[in-house]
């Protein structure tokens, strides 16, 4: 039975779905009035009648059409490979895959075409997508098995080879979802690819808008500072001008056994205190957690009978799907930590690892009081937490920004980004990508390096991305005074410290510089669905260049990053159609087609789209300095791209849409005009041009 359940989604439910499905716990409503703003589209982009299912002993399977030169992106965050297309993936929640096979700390059951459609299977089993990748005989009849190359031809490489031979002229996408008599489908119509994102994204309630503070420098230090410690750091930063607003501290609630006791360790012998003393400073504070609750924890007890059968390093593992046990969390929580100024979480540990030396999580099979298993709960269990935790917040009229190691589907609209242990450069800027074709944000933390290029490469890379971090839990000193572990834990600083410094200053002063664009970014997620960093292939589809770029990224609707990743000396990139201007050198160039940067490039390699009005804060040592809120504005060419801006009455409480002042910024012929478009939020501070500037 194929349903309109909004403009532009259907649902298709075929067989009998299981009961516990993404789509039935989600907790937010879709934005209709901004669905109702996307392209009008009449007709399901698949026939419904091209679309098969079947009952298998091994579960059930559904069949969907894909042409012969459709391109598939998505499944969730992906770190090994970006274009899905050929592949096949088994969605399952893992912490460190080591192949390309679908593991993830956050793999969604959803996939986005170039052919202008979007597919989500609304289940929380470990599905199985075949990407194209499953050629049945019958359909072999009359078509060329070969993709036309002749079939002796000279292929000397395994990878060419296989490569060739797959690429039938027949594909189709094969769903495998194990031991269900049932599944739906929800289809989100483009027309184009990114307009299937954005109605994936408005139908999840939107994307979130994080606070201005959060789109600032975020520090994490060691995992084993005291308090005194903690505050001395921190006032490091304001002291050697290194901006920063969030500091992340371990309040040190592990046990012996690596579980939970969630009571602040004898580190800490004044939480509150330190939090206000670090609020005074402008940080806010971000607490590492995660859930599993050992016996010494003063909620075990009434945690017990609503937990699973199984433990996880020795603590019980909470259903949340249970109210009871959500309760006895956030009262905890509230008390311990919300109360006194906290503001947010890394919640850690929520997704599970199967292929490290001592691999650990609950089992597949232990059915929760809920009624849900371990496969599920699995799938859910990071976007439980998450909800929990935005709720705890909003219920205390507050906001909230964390992180978090586990996702699944809807995730838009939570205020929280992915992280990971793993650490490779180039999967790290390809994560950015692949994340934003499922409304997941995902950061590329920085932690230690190799080298002092690395470090401040890395940290270029993180600008092009939701959350600029640096996680320096298992590092004593700051990476830019001694990026080597070792050294840097016995306090062997390098010589010449202070210019790296100054380098990677220059790196945070950017990131500064455009917290008002990238807020006004987001404000386009919740509203229009439109990922703030994303591959480039969602906005160029139909450029088959764009097909297999993962380490280029659009931020905003104007700005193209080109990471350099490792410390290459040279970097071929991309540039789209239109007029590009080099952000820092002010060259122009022509697009749609590759150019060379030829030597080493002390920045991040960052591109504007002419015609750009570009809003830039000062930079600042935090977002809540007078500069963050003056504006360099730069206009590129005959300025004829506007902009609006968005300003809060206050960082700290719930986003509401409609308490909001939002600011164009247009160009008219030989001036700025800046525009309210609306007012409606009291502000103690909003946005001032300091100085324009014609490129
Ligand atoms: C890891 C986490 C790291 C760090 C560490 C601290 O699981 O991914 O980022 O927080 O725990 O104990």
């Amino acid at each position: 039975m194929i349903t309109l359940i909004a403009p532009g989604i259907w649902k298709l439910t075929l067989g009998t779905p299981e009961a516990l499905t993404p789509s039935g716990l989600a907790d937010t409503t879709p934005e209709h009035v901004h669905l109702a703003a996307l392209p009008l589209v009449d007709a399901c982009p698949l026939q419904p009648a091209a679309i098969t299912a079947t009952s298998t002993p091994r579960g059930f399977q559904v069949r969907l059409p894909l042409q012969s030169t459709e391109q598939l992106y998505g499944l969730g965050l992906q770190l090994l490979s970006f274009n899905q297309t050929g592949l096949k993936k088994t969605l399952r929640v893992n912490s460190d895959p080591i192949a390309d096979l679908g593991d993830s700390h956050a793999p969604v059951p959803f996939y986005v075409s170039t052919a202008g459609y979007g597919i989500l299977v609304d289940t929380t089993r470990y599905a199985t997508f075949y990407c194209g990748s499953a050629n049945p005989v019958a359909a072999a009849g009359g078509h060329d098995p070969c993709g036309g190359l002749p079939p002796d031809a000279p292929v000397l490489d395994t990878d060419t080879l296989y490569a060739a031979r797959k690429a039938a002229a027949y594909r189709e996408v094969v769903v495998e979802v194990p031991g269900a008599a049932g599944v739906s489908l929800f289809i989100f119509a483009g027309p184009s690819l990114l307009e299937a994102v954005q109605r994936y994204n408005l139908f999840s309630g939107g994307g979130v808008v994080p606070p201005r503070w959060a789109l600032g420098v975020w520090y994490r230090g060691r995992s084993d500072f005291t308090q005194e410690q903690t505050l001395a750091f921190a006032q490091q930063f304001r002291d050697e001008r290194m901006p920063c607003d969030v500091f992340g501290l371990e309040p040190g609630w592990q046990t012996q056994t690596y579980s939970c006791s969630h009571v602040w360790s004898s580190r800490f012998p004044d939480p509150a205190a330190l939090v206000a003393d670090l609020r005074e400073r402008h940080f806010r504070v971000n607490l590492w957690t995660h859930v599993f609750t050992h016996p010494t924890s003063p909620i075990f007890q009434d945690l017990l009978p609503h937990s699973g059968p199984y433990t996880t390093f020795g603590g019980l593992v909470p259903d949340f799907l249970q109210p009871e046990a959500r309760e006895i969390f956030t009262n905890h929580y509230k008390k311990t930590t919300v109360d006194i100024g906290v503001s947010g979480f890394k919640l850690d540990e929520c997704d599970g690892s199967d292929f490290i030396k001592s691999p650990w999580s609950f089992p597949e099979f232990g059915v929760f009081p809920s009624g849900a298993d371990g496969e599920q709960m699995h799938s859910l269990f990071g976007t439980l937490q998450q909800r929990m935790m935005r709720q705890l917040y909003e219920r205390n009229g507050k906001r909230t920004f964390g992180l978090v190691r586990n996702a699944h589907a809807f995730a838009a609209p939570l205020p929280f980004v992915l992280y990971s242990d793993l650490y490779d450069h180039g999967q790290f800027v390809r994560g950015v990508c692949t994340a934003g074709f499922s409304g997941l944000l995902w950061t590329p933390e920085i932690r230690h390096a190799g080298s002092g290029m690395e470090l401040v490469r890395r940290l270029q890379s993180a600008i092009a991305s939701p959350m600029f971090l640096v996680n320096a839990w298992y590092i004593k000193n700051p990476p830019w005074k001694q990026w080597e572990t070792k050294a840097n834990n016995a306090d062997q600083l390098l010589p010449d410290w202070p210019e790296w410094q100054t380098k990677c200053r220059a790196v945070f002063d950017l990131r500064m510089q455009l917290v008002p664009y990238l807020h006004a970014a987001f404000h386009r997620y919740a509203t229009e669905g439109i990922p703030p960093f994303r591959a480039l292939v969602m906005d160029y589809p139909d450029c088959p260049d764009a097909h297999r770029l993962d380490d280029q990224i659009m931020i905003g609707d104007r700005l193209m990053a080109a990471p350099i990743i490792g410390t290459a000396l040279t970097r071929t990139l991309w540039l789209p159609p239109g007029m590009w201007v080099d952000f820092w050198t002010g060259v122009r160039h022509e697009g749609n087609r590759h150019l060379d940067l030829p030597q080493v490039h002390e920045n991040l390699p960052l591109f504007v789209k002419d015609g750009s009005v570009l809003p830039l804060a000062r930079p600042s040592l935090h977002t809540e300095a007078a500069e963050s809120f003056e504006l360099d504005v730069r206009v590129y060419g005959n300025g004829a791209l506007p902009i609006t801006l968005l300003e809060e009455a206050s960082p700290d409480a719930p986003f509401a849409a409609d308490h909001v002042n939002l600011l164009t910024l247009s160009w008219d012929i030989s001036r700025l005009v800046v525009a309210p478009v609306r007012y409606r939020a009291d502000l103690s501070r909003g946005y001032t041009v300091a100085h324009e500037r014609k490129i």
